[in-house]
This record gives structure tokens, C-alpha cells and sequence, in this order.
């Protein structure tokens, strides 16, 4: 596959062409009733957001099956609600065979047993309301499985009136001039592949149906036929489905894969870039199958469709974009009438090296606040397709692992900007790749092995407990292994330690709650000549808050030229900085967080 996740080692590390455009660059929280006084503003409420993702698998097994479920994730909505989290998105939780954990839906109105009912995801969007988290759910509409009956039907006839919902080819001769011996690897009936297009997850993205003599297309598994956009029937029923939620409160949306909703008509080939991926198939661009222009269109009608409920409705994209300028026509550039949040996938995800490179973390934050037509920034570093940053940014010493996890979320949340997590990151779990094929459970793991391992790693179970199973099942064998560090990482202990990784992320999602320059200040950047250390102030004028980040294994000792001078630490991650009061002259120890405010 061309470019669809940009950082993961194997099958995706051959899709990093944009790295160089992107980077050449416990004390319960406050209701948000309560912190409303000092922070009141007419923004709507995802302006300011902390959004939880929460892999649903993974989370909290509440009938001891060994996979997480609604219940369990209604049972912790109050340690969601003391996080600080505004809201949550679910991955997809729809019926789904699960050959790709559920981003292959059955059926879009409905819950698969095995996650609860319909009734349990009402019973959970109530429980959110009462604990002011609000419920976004995922929305798969690039393909659906293909055991949802609109590709059953699909492929049972060329005259079934689904046959165009999907994307169908009757493929060239096997002996056509041009045709390559990739091609001819896929050969049926004498036909190949119209094309070199390859499905992100392996082999040629065209899949023979011997009943229609035709090919599908798949963008990813060939369980996952993608849906013919290009066919309005197919968008009335995706917004049906969007409404049937709707209607039940969910406060939005996460679009999975939505730049990859069209194709090319002339389905040309993609351009090579050279060399073989983890898969074993050609590095392509993804020129022909991602970010057509066409989509923005559908973006739009599907704004408006959400703009027409109450409460602010919100969507955010799965945008993985070669650079602002793209990012900005997510938002629907000068007209602002597509995303309310495309995701910034240009600071937290570059590549298999991602470093903390202060000079990249200034330019691009500095681009995405003042390039996309006042469009709201959503910047993430954690989701359950990548290595977690906490193993990517990390250092030759395992011993900075933590306080680089802490800088990262100083960053996350002291910026202008929505913050989006993933369930995990506020306690420092790590990757925990499997070692042997036989345990992996991520298709793309087994095809890929060993290059690509799949993506196992970053989804196993949340660590509550030092107990069995961390807490998340009864049951001893849990649909994977839990990491190895649970008995120390897990939020039973880390509650109980002031320093950890879980006190810090409660103390900034609290910060940027209740103090108004974090709040809604505007940024500015400090020493901007600096490669070690990213500083900022946010300020609305009377109030101002500084932010200073040493992403260095070495001390280093900085002046920040803001207001007097005059500082009042608010959090630090060293104890060294607790009662620091001047701006100058201070010395920050290794990869060390200062908050402070100053006059
Ligand atoms: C998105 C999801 C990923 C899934 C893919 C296909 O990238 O985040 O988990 O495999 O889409 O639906």
C-alpha cells in the first residue's frame, strides 16, 4: 500500500515519502459545570477537547469472554470522566466477522454480540452523560465486509441492484501488451487486474468473484470490498446509517480512512516508487486511490447532514495527508464547511525514526495554527495502528521513556488545539510486539511476518490492576497477552504515586481546563532559535502561562524573554523546578516539562 499509515516499521515503512514534507519539518478533576466559570466561552465544546480513544477489545472485559465490551466500558466511565476526558471514540463496535477487529462491518445499525446489544450502547451514551463524557463513534465508509449482505448481494449477480455499490472490473487479458508479471500473479478465466493497484494490506487490490467473472476492489483486506462512492444509493445508505446513531445521541464521528473513498475512473496505474514493501509487493504512490478530489463533495453534504442536530455534532477525520496544505482543504479551506477536525497527522507520526526534533515540533505547530483558515487543530501521537510514541520518540536509554511520554503530553495538551489520546497513553504503556508468528492475531502481522509484525502490539489489554489480568478480565486468556509491566504500570498503583505518568496527564487535562490562558490563550512562540528546547507562552491577555520542554537528554539551562519575568510554577516533571519564580536563567533537567504562569 501506498500511504495510508505513514509510520509503522515493515509493510508501512515503505510509505514514507511525506515524511520530508511533513517534518522537514489526585485530585478528582472539576466538573465541566463547575470549571465552566473561569473558562466559560461560546466555542463549541470540541474546540477545547481531550478525546479518549478506547480500542473496545481491549479495554474492560465485563462477562469474562476475554474481550472488552460496552459494559465494561460504562463500568470505568468514571475513571474516564477524572481524566479529564471529554470524549470518547469507540472503534467500531458494529456485527463484524473481526478479520480486521471490526473496521469490517456487517452491519452498521446494529452491536456485535460479543461487544453487548444496541441497548448497552444506550445504556453507555447515558452513562457518559451523566459523567460529561461525550460518545463518538467510528464510522467505516471507505469498504464494508464482505459478509454484509449489500456485497453478498453485490457479488451474487451483475443485475442485482447492489452489484454497482461496489467497485467491479472485468479485468484486461492475461496477454495484453503491457501487462505485468505482477499482474499475471492474480491471473483468472484468462483475466488479470486492470491495473497495479496493491491493497494496503497485501496482494493486488483486485479480488476475482467467479460468479459475476469480475473483479472487486479492496483498498484493504479482500474481506473489506471497498463501497462505490461514485453511486449516490451508496451515500444515502452511509448517512442512514450516520442518522440511525445520530439519533441516539452520539456526539459525532471518527471517519476511518475517509481520503480513500474514491478511485481514479481511468484507474491508472499508480506511480512506482521502487524496491518491494514488507508484503512483498512494489512501493506505489497512493496518487490514484487516496485524497481524490471528489471527496470533498460527500464532506460536505455529510456536514451539512450533521450540522442539521443539535449540540455541536462533531467530525473528525482519519487524515493521513502529505502536508498542511491538504490538511487545510479538509477543513474546507476559506469556507470551513467539511471537518471540524481532519487530524493532524504531521507532528506526532513522521516515520519509524520519529525524534524529538524541536525546530520540527515549532514549525509545523506554528503552520497548523495559522495555515488552515482558522480551522481547529487536532494533533495526535497515539492510535491503535502505529507502535505507540512512547517506543517511538523514545531515546537510546530506556530509562527517558517516561519523561518523554510526560513531554509528549505537555505538548498534547498545552497546545491551542483539540487533543486526541488513545486509552493507555496516560499510564506509559508500551508496544508489546508479539515474538512468535504463531501468537500474532493482526492479519497484516501474519502475511508480513517477520518484517511487518502487525499491529497486536499497541492493542492489548488496559493495565487497572496489579492483579490478575490487570484487572480487564476474569478470564485467563484474554484475547492477547497483557504486557509484561502491568504489576508497576496501572492505574491502581500509579494513582497512588504523585510522579507518575497518570498523575501528570490528570494535572495538564486539569490545567487546560481550568486556567484560562491554557484554556483558550493564544501561542506564541519563545526562543525560537532553540533545538533543544520548545518553549511557548499562551496568553488572553491578562492571563499568560508559560511552557518550556526540554527534549534533550541534557540539562539545559534557557532565559525566556516574557512579561517581567516573574513565574509561578504550576507543573513540572522535575522537583528540581517546583518553586522556580523567575523565567531566566533556569535550568531544565533531562526531557523536563515547566508550566508556569507569569506576569
Ligand atoms: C483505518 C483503521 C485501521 C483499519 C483500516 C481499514 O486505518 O484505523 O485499523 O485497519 O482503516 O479499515
Amino acid at each position: 500500500m501506498a500511504s495510508h499509515f505513514k509510520m509503522r516499521p515493515g509493510l508501512f515503512r515503505a510509505a514514507l515519502p511525506l515524511i520530508t514534507a511533513a517534518f522537514a519539518l489526585s485530585t478528582a478533576l472539576p466538573t465541566l459545570a463547575q470549571t465552566s466559570k473561569s473558562t466559560a466561552s461560546d466555542a463549541p465544546w470540541w474546540k477545547h477537547a481531550v478525546v479518549y480513544e478506547i480500542y473496545p477489545r481491549s479495554y474492560q472485559d465485563s462477562n469474562g469472554d476475554g474481550v472488552g465490551d460496552l459494559n465494561g466500558i460504562t463500568q470505568r466511565m468514571g475513571y474516564i470522566e477524572h481524566l479529564g476526558v471529554d470524549a470518547i471514540w469507540i472503534a467500531p463496535m458494529y456485527p463484524s466477522p473481526q478479520v480486521d477487529f471490526g473496521y469490517d462491518i456487517s452491519d452498521y445499525e446494529s452491536v456485535d454480540p460479543q461487544y453487548g446489544t444496541v441497548a448497552d450502547m444506550e445504556k453507555l451514551i447515558a452513562a457518559g452523560k451523566e459523567h460529561h463524557v461525550r460518545v463518538l463513534l467510528d464510522m467505516v465508509l471507505n469498504h464494508t465486509s464482505d459478509k454484509h449482505q449489500w456485497f453478498i448481494d453485490a457479488a451474487s449477480s451483475r443485475n442485482n441492484p447492489k452489484h454497482n455499490w461496489y467497485v467491479w472490473n472485468d479485468g484486461i487479458n492475461a496477454n495484453a501488451p503491457g501487462v505485468t508479471a505482477y499482474q499475471k500473479r492474480f491471473e483468472h478465466e484468462g483475466k488479470v487486474p486492470p491495473n497495479n493497484w496493491v491493497s494496503g494490506f497485501g496482494g493486488s487490490a483486485w479480488e476475482w468473484v467467479p460468479s459475476v467473472h469480475q473483479f472487486y476492489y479492496h483498498m484493504f483486506y479482500k474481506q473489506q470490498p471497498d463501497l462505490n462512492w461514485r453511486n449516490p444509493e451508496v451515500e444515502k445508505a452511509c448517512f442512514d446509517a450516520m442518522r440511525f446513531w445520530l439519533d441516539k445521541g452520539v456526539a459525532g464521528f471518527r471517519l476511518d480512512a475517509i481520503p480513500t473513498l474514491f478511485e481514479d475512473p481511468q484507474l491508472r496505474n499508480n506511480p512506482e516508487k521502487g524496491g518491494i514493501n514488507a508484503q512483498g509487493d512494489p512501493n506505489l504512490s497512493d496518487e490514484y486511490v487516496s485524497n481524490l478530489p471528489e471527496v470533498h463533495d460527500v464532506i460536505r453534504r455529510m456536514r451539512s447532514m450533521v450540522e442539521k442536530y443539535p449540540g455541536n455534532r462533531v467530525l473528525i477525520g482519519e487524515t493521513y495527508l502529505p502536508n498542511t496544505a491538504e490538511l487545510d482543504k479538509w477543513y474546507g479551506g476559506t469556507a470551513q464547511n467539511e471537518l471540524q477536525l481532519p487530524m493532524d497527522m504531521l507532528l506526532g507520526f513522521h516515520g519509524d525514526h520519529d525524534k524529538l526534533d524541536v525546530s520540527g515540533f515549532r514549525d509545523h505547530i506554528t503552520e497548523a495554527l495559522t495555515q488552515t483558515h482558522g480551522g481547529q487543530p487536532l494533533f495526535v501521537f497515539d492510535n491503535h495502528d502505529n507502535v505507540r510514541a512512547i517506543n517511538r520518540y523514545g531515546d537510546v536509554d530506556p530509562a527517558h521513556a517516561g519523561l518523554i511520554n510526560k513531554a509528549l503530553d505537555t505538548v498534547l495538551f498545552t497546545l491551542p488545539a483539540t487533543a486526541l489520546t488513545y486509552y493507555g497513553e496516560e499510564l506509559g504503556m508500551v508496544t508489546t510486539t508479539p515474538t512468535r508468528k504463531e501468537d500474532v492475531k493482526d492479519p497484516i502481522g501474519i502475511t508480513g511476518w517477520p518484517k511487518e509484525k502487525g499491529r497486536d502490539g499497541e492493542r492489548t489489554p488496559m493495565q487497572w490492576t496489579p492483579g490478575p489480568q490487570a484487572g480487564f478480565s476474569t478470564n485467563p486468556h484474554t484475547w492477547l497477552p497483557l504486557a509484561p509491566d502491568y504489576k508497576t504500570v496501572n492505574v491502581e498503583v500509579e494513582s497512588k504515586e504523585p510522579n507518575s505518568q497518570l498523575e501528570w496527564f490528570k494535572k495538564l487535562t486539569m490545567l487546560r481546563r481550568e486556567n484560562p490562558a491554557l484554556h483558550s490563550g493564544k501561542l506564541t512562540m519563545l526562543d525560537t532559535a532553540s533545538t533543544s528546547v520548545l518553549s511557548y507562552v499562551r496568553s488572553t491577555g491578562s492571563d499568560s502561562v508559560v511552557v518550556a520542554i526540554n527534549f534533550t537528554a541534557q540539562p539545559q539551562t534557557i532565559s525566556l524573554d516574557v512579561k517581567s519575568g516573574k513565574a509561578h510554577t504550576l507543573a513540572t516533571t522535575d522537583p528540581s523546578l517546583t518553586s522556580t519564580s523567575s523565567t531566566k536563567n533556569l535550568t531544565l533537567p533531562p526531557y523536563t516539562s515547566w508550566v508556569a504562569s507569569v506576569q
